[in-house]
């Protein structure tokens, strides 16, 4: 035999080399096989005296276990490698997709366009406002007194406590809270802008409601505000009408039923005749609030009460759930592929 270094240097290096594991299964049987050299020298060990016998079954033992960790580390390095060959081609993740990306927007986002731009066609305007808000934005100047239950802190989410808070608006004693309701863009525009003017609002509202099918705790509204030197309900109702029609389509219609919000006087519940649309027909639905702008809410944005106006508050959610047939709210924010492609 070859000197015991030759012969381990030897088998290091094809070990080393090699880049199959059958291959390996060969070397292995080569080297540390029953008829290797190595092992044939562990028979003649018999033939040493006592102090020889004992260095060479040490070196031989060394050698053998040295090179069956060699043989164990490599068939695991070439499992590892045959692993990622059939992962194919390495890729690069900055590369733009193949494949069209563009997927269908949100359904949310399509039917608050779809309502945006029909508000366009009658020559309203998009005006926007912050989702924090004061209370006076929110609550005193829309002429909500203040014993209003949708000011309890049961409905809306106040920021900080009403005493700690400086403003720089109107009230310095008042709290930062999330806007329950888009009306606040009525007074946003209001104190900016000189009627006559029509604009709509669309944005994120949030109240302090338990999740479950009809509620959650942040949701979408589109406020709609129609000033000039006269409107009336007549104006109110047939923008409405048209915007159901154009909406949802021929055959749709409003209803008014007398109701109260603190900043419209006459105030209105809208409830929307169904002649046909998945699980209704022929059936009068309650969709939406409205009414003429009250006189105190534009005495409270500087604009002489003299001027007429209506406004109108659109559910986003509730429009998207009639118009596509969904029942459960909760499926527009889950962010479920299966659900968000059929839109
Ligand atoms: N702000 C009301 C709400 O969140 C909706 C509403 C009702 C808006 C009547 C209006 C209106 O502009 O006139 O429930």
């Amino acid at each position: 035999m070859v000197s015991f270094e030759t012969f381990q240097t030897e088998a290091q290096q094809q070990i080393a080399a090699c880049t199959k594991i059958s291959e390996l299964q060969e070397i292995k049987v080569r080297f540390l096989g029953s008829k290797s050299a190595l092992i044939l020298q562990l028979k003649e060990l018999k033939n040493y005296e006592a102090a020889e016998k004992a260095k060479r079954g040490q070196q031989i033992n060394q050698i053998k276990t040295a090179l069956e960790n060699a043989i164990a580390d490599k068939t695991k390095s070439l499992r590892f490698q045959e692993r990622l060959n059939k992962l194919g081609e390495p890729i690069d993740p900055t590369l733009p997709s193949p494949y069209p990306t563009a997927k269908p927007l949100h359904p949310l986002t399509q039917v608050r366009k779809r309502v945006t731009e029909i508000f366009k066609q009658l020559g309203y305007s998009i005006a926007e406002g912050p989702e924090i808000e004061t209370e006076w934005f929110c609550f005193d100047a829309l002429n909500a007194p203040q014993y209003h239950p949708s000011r309890s802190e049961q409905d809306t989410f106040f920021l900080s406590s009403k005493q700690s808070v400086a403003t720089t608006t109107q009230k310095s004693n008042e709290a930062y809270l999330l806007r329950t309701q888009t009306s606040t863009v009525q007074i946003r525009t209001l104190c900016q802008h000189q009627p006559p003017l029509k604009i709509i609002s669309p944005g994120r509202v949030f109240r302090r409601d338990t999740d479950d099918a009809t509620h959650r705790f942040n949701f979408h509204q589109i406020e709609g505000l129609c000033v000039d030197q006269h409107t009336s309900v007549v104006d109110l109702k047939g923008t409405l009408d048209f915007f159901v029609q154009k909406f949802f389509g021929k055959g749709f219609k409003t209803r008014f039923r007398p109701s109260f919000f603190p900043f419209t006087e006459p105030s209105f519940e809208v409830d929307l005749f169904i002649p046909h649309l998945g699980k209704f027909r022929n059936e009068w639905l309650e969709v939406l609030g409205c009414g003429m702008v009250h006189p105190n809410v534009f005495k409270n944005s500087g604009i002489d009460p003299e001027w007429q106006g209506f406004a109108f508050g659109i559910g986003i959610e509730r429009f998207a759930m009639l118009l596509y047939g969904v029942e459960d709210l909760r499926r527009f924010y889950q962010n479920d592929e299966r659900f968000l492609s059929q839109f």
